[in-house]
């Protein structure tokens, strides 16, 4: 029967432990891919992941393997992503699994994301297959990692598997765990149709392509479906499963990981997370679908041509079909004009989005300063989200502001407990607990304000632990804080787009760095260009940027043609980020400015 031969897993792990090389090597050992077409990182399929080598998205493929038994089985691989921000595809794609490969590197160890990850996994009722990799490294002690395992993580690691992704050592081992461990799905046939949509994206030619995965039932071409949150239906004209390139299929039947095609255009009907059912014979009740992933931090997008604003607006509609967690409403500035506030799970998936719209929709973008949403109490009682600095009431109307904390799990080396307990006093943390895993690694645990966490705090704890520390946070209740509003003027115009919240403690140190920077950062005009930063109408800090005295440009004219050319190409893609702010020419790196901190 074929449903008894099939496996559906996926791959967990800490960044950079090796998920991705392992998935490499499955493909080759299946041979998925001939060796011909093989390359680095095959499932990492868009530009940026490969560029940046890392994963973003989850990506499923299937392949048949001959197992020692002689039976050639079908697994269904969901490579996942291993950064804190892209967690929500993490789960997503266990929900579609009946097993998970749990990657630890032999030379770090347990680090923070390999423990959020693999509970995610443990909380799906999956079976953990424990693997050991890296263990060609010289550091490599396989045996203090195997003990760290059952310790911090506490699963059985006994029997966990040594592998080496890159020198293709344990391979085999994993694939014959995955056929004796990992369960068959145990879906109905004969049951109505239920598949649950894990990812999409949107395709030219064909309209939304659905990830599933079928739970009950069959699913071919001709059918009619329901899409069950959605209530809309459609004709299905596609089946299949990627391999890694697109296969089609007959049909999908309970168990199978594929994609559906059904010509479907409007893009708001369909939503990760949804049921398809049959329209014929629909199921009674949904599948249990996915929690729904609230952004932690918001900043506004905009064209710098603002002709271009319904178009930024289709693009990220079609984003969001293959990026469920992007959110995003229309909003208006003074300086930067009609734009659209985003919401993002963190300043790395901001980062994504940010260049997929500018490569896959070719826009052209100016984004403001990331900021946290904050509850302000006003005086009258009434409470107001805040998402926008620049819509922060005047500090007369408010009572108090509350903030955003998370609980951050820093997992670090005992030699480093000094050094982050330091950066996290330094950035307003909260001290909560502190505990021993082992007999050299510690938990260090602390509330932090959002704020904090997503401006430089990952940088700066790499650097003073030496980049042993790792971390993990979840959103926590908000806290009333001592929060001002700083304005920024530019020529005694106020820009609402540099507009940006801090601690009352560091107002007066925030407004002269901000200032200075802004300085070196806009480029002169031919007039001088006064930089104000204010709290209300009291000014803070002040500088100048001067006018020009030259005429540069007779200089460009004077010099070689090649270092002409050079200068007039150089300029031409310094403008490309650039937006005339009432009379003055801003970069985009001034919106950015705030998030720097010395
Ligand atoms: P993300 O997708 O970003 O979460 O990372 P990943 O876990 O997929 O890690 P990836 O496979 O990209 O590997 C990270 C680095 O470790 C790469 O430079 C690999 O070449 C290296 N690497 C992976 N497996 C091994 C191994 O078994 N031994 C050694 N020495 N290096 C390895």
């Amino acid at each position: 029967q074929r449903q008894q031969r099939i496996r559906n897993f996926s791959i967990v792990a800490h960044i950079d432990h090796g998920k991705s090389t392992l998935a490499d090597r499955i493909l080759e050992l299946t041979d998925t891919v001939s060796k011909r077409e093989m390359k680095d990182q095959l499932l990492d399929s868009m530009d940026l992941e490969r560029e940046r080598g890392i994963t973003i998205k989850l990506n499923a493929v299937e392949l048949h393997y001959r197992a020692d038994d002689g039976q050639i089985y079908i697994f269904h691989l969901i490579d996942t992503p291993g950064h804190v921000d892209f967690s929500y595809e993490v789960s997503r794609s266990l929900a579609a699994c009946e097993g998970a490969i749990l990657v630890v590197d032999a030379a770090q160890g347990v680090e923070a994301q390999t423990v959020a990850n693999v509970y995610l996994a443990i909380d799906d009722d999956l079976e953990i297959i424990p693997v050991i990799n890296k263990i060609d490294l010289p550091s490599a002690q396989p045996e203090v990692v195997r003990q760290q395992i059952e310790d911090v993580i506490g699963i059985d690691a006994a029997g966990a598997v040594l592998a080496s992704a890159k020198k293709g050592i344990g391979i085999k081992e994993i694939l014959e765990r995955i056929v004796h461990q990992v369960p068959a799905p145990d879906g109905d046939l004969e049951a109505p149709l239920k598949a649950l949509i894990f990812d999409s994206i949107y395709d030219d030619y064909r309209g939304v392509v659905l990830s599933i995965r079928v739970v009950d039932g069959v699913v071919k071409p001709g059918d009619r479906i329901r899409l069950m949150n959605s209530q809309t239906e459609y004709e299905v004209t596609e089946v299949g499963v990627n391999s890694p390139k697109p296969l089609q299929r007959d049909y999908l039947m309970a168990g199978d990981v594929g994609y559906l095609t059904a010509s479907i255009k409007d893009i708001k009907d369909t939503r990760v997370g949804d049921t398809v059912t049959s329209a014929v014979n629909p199921a009674a009740n949904p599948l249990k679908g996915y929690r729904e992933m609230n952004p932690m931090v918001f900043a506004g997008l905009y064209p710098t041509d603002n002709a271009k604003y319904n178009d930024l607006r289709e693009a990220l509609e079609k984003l969001k079909l293959n990026d469920a967690a992007l959110e995003f409403e229309p909003e208006t500035s003074q300086a930067l004009g009609f734009g659209f506030r985003c919401g993002f799970l963190g300043l790395l998936h901001m980062d994504v989005v940010q260049e997929r719209l500018e490569r896959e929709f070719n826009m052209n973008l100016i984004t403001t300063a990331p900021t946290v949403t904050y509850d302000v109490e006003l005086a009258e009682g009434a409470h107001l989200k805040v998402a926008n600095p620049s819509e922060m009431p005047d500090a007369a109307r408010i009572k108090q502001i509350n903030e955003p904390f998370v609980k951050a799990t820093i997992m670090v080396p005992n030699d480093y407990v000094g050094a982050v307990m330091e950066l996290c006093q330094r950035k307003r943390g909260k001290f909560i607990t502190m505990n021993y895993l082992d007999d050299y690694r510690v938990n260090v645990i602390y509330q932090i304000p959002l704020a904090e966490i997503i401006y430089d705090f990952f940088d700066k704890l790499k650097s003073n632990t030496r980049g042993y520390a790792s971390l993990d946070y979840e959103l926590s209740a908000s806290q009333p804080s001592d929060l001002v509003k700083i304005d920024i003027l530019l020529n005694g115009e106020k820009i609402d787009a540099l507009s940006f919240i801090t601690h009352r403690q560091n107002a007066q140190q925030r407004g002269r760095e901000i200032t200075a920077r802004l300085k070196a950062i806009i480029p002169r005009q031919n007039f001088e260009i006064p930089i104000q930063a204010a709290i209300g109408a009291k000014i803070i800090a002040r500088t100048n940027i001067k006018a020009y005295r030259k005429d540069v440009t007779a200089r460009i004219h004077t010099g070689d043609p090649d270092r002409r050319a050079k200068l007039l190409e150089k300029q031409k893609r310094g403008k490309k980020r650039m937006k005339a702010v009432g009379k003055v020419i801003v970069p985009q790196e001034a919106f950015m400015a705030v998030l720097k901190t010395d």
